[in-house]
């Protein structure tokens, strides 16, 4: 008796639960594509320690790999010298080991989110490039060594050139010259030499950047340096990345012989911000650049759906160079791009609008595929 009323109570938490969160109805768009390429997201603090608890559910429901949208990036992970946080980057890797997910770290170098202290000395200057080499080495190797044979890969060194081909010149950079990104893969192996390791960057499309990271990527395997994949960022916008350019890239990718993957993808609803704009006034700038706070327009949100539908059915067809997909968070709510551009923006760049519903390219698409 006391059995059949649990089972009785908890069919009615679960109806409930999938009532609050209707995608949970939806097929897991894990069984529906996972035989084509990894299905991905990025995830934050409170779906990793399940205080999001909605957020949580879609992603145990829906996803079989999961990156820490910020957790383990250098500021967060090591925020002083010689003190290490490991709490969130622990609940993390526990959330994916939990539910069976491939789990990707995300990001070992990069001149962004970078700790204050890690560049410079007690007076504020930049350290030498041996004291760097030393930070770096110290750092990847505590961090990747803690998650030793638990973390699929890493993203090991993010957006280190830029549009033109060039190295960007960041403080790592000046410091350490193009050195820092094999010294980088070095360590990481070093660490733990069965991990993926991975270069991420964005704009990949960029004709400049994208024969840069392909001869990058030559150049650390002729030094007999592990590098398995090449992360596209996949940030998108109604006008940009130019969807033949795309598609060249995942080709040229490919050909390096590593796995290509789309490692952020997400793409913004509203008017690209260009740097050039006027804003002289700013009251009408920021009505302009945030002109659905209240839901997108019926022909907006159509035109949005074709064009992630387009990209979901170039990545399908190239399935077989392409290893994972990941979104840049789960719902609209959650995206870091309700931030940027500028703040206080209402976006809906991702799979999921802020009821938890599917957006309907993929909905359709999960149909179309489910049924094949
Ligand atoms: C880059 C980084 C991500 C994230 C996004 C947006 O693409 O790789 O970790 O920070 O910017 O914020």
């Amino acid at each position: 008796m006391k059995h059949t009323i649990l089972t009785i109570l908890s069919a009615v938490a679960a109806l409930s639960a999938a009532a609050q969160v209707p995608t949970l109805n939806d097929t897991p768009l894990k069984e529906v594509f996972g035989d084509k390429f990894k299905v991905g997201v990025a995830i934050n603090n409170f779906q990793a320690h399940e205080t999001d608890t909605k957020g949580a559910e879609v992603v145990k429901h829906h996803f079989n790999s999961i990156v820490a949208e910020n957790v383990m990036k250098n500021e967060k992970i090591h925020p002083e010298k010689g003190v290490y946080f490991w709490d969130d980057a622990d609940a993390f890797v526990k959330f994916g080991e939990d539910n069976g997910m491939d789990i990707i770290g995300h990001c070992l170098v990069w001149h962004s989110q970078l700790a204050p202290w890690f560049l410079v000395d007690d007076e504020g200057k930049y350290v030498s490039a041996d004291t760097l080499k030393a930070r770096l080495r110290d750092h990847i190797h505590t961090v990747v060594g803690r998650y030793k044979g638990r973390v699929r890969g890493w993203d090991v060194v993010n957006e280190a050139i830029v549009e033109d081909g060039s190295y960007r010149k960041s403080p790592l950079y000046q410091i350490l010259g193009e050195e820092f990104i094999p010294l980088a893969f070095q360590y990481a192996h070093e660490a733990d030499p069965d991990a993926e390791l991975y270069y991420n960057d964005y704009g990949m499309n960029v004709a400049g950047r994208r024969d840069a990271v392909v001869r990058l990527v030559g150049e650390l395997k002729k030094r007999g340096l592990r590098i398995d994949g090449i992360g596209m960022q996949g940030h998108m916008g109604m006008d940009y990345p130019d969807f033949e350019e795309f598609e060249q890239a995942i080709d040229a990718f490919a050909g390096t012989g590593c796995k290509v993957m789309i490692t952020e993808w997400d793409m913004s609803a509203l008017p690209t911000l260009h740097r050039s704009a006027n804003v002289a006034d700013v009251v009408a700038f920021r009505k302009a650049m945030n002109p659905y706070p209240d839901g997108l327009p019926a022909d907006v949100a159509a035109e949005w759906n074709s064009r992630m539908d387009a990209f979901y059915s170039l990545f399908l067809r190239h399935a077989d160079q392409i290893d994972r997909v990941t979104a840049w968070g789960v719902s609209d709510g959650d995206s870091w791009k309700n931030g940027w551009p500028m703040r206080g923006r209402v976006e809906y760049p991702l799979l999921f609008d802020r009821n938890y519903e599917m957006k309907p390219f993929l909905k359709k698409l999960t149909e179309y595929h489910k049924n094949k």
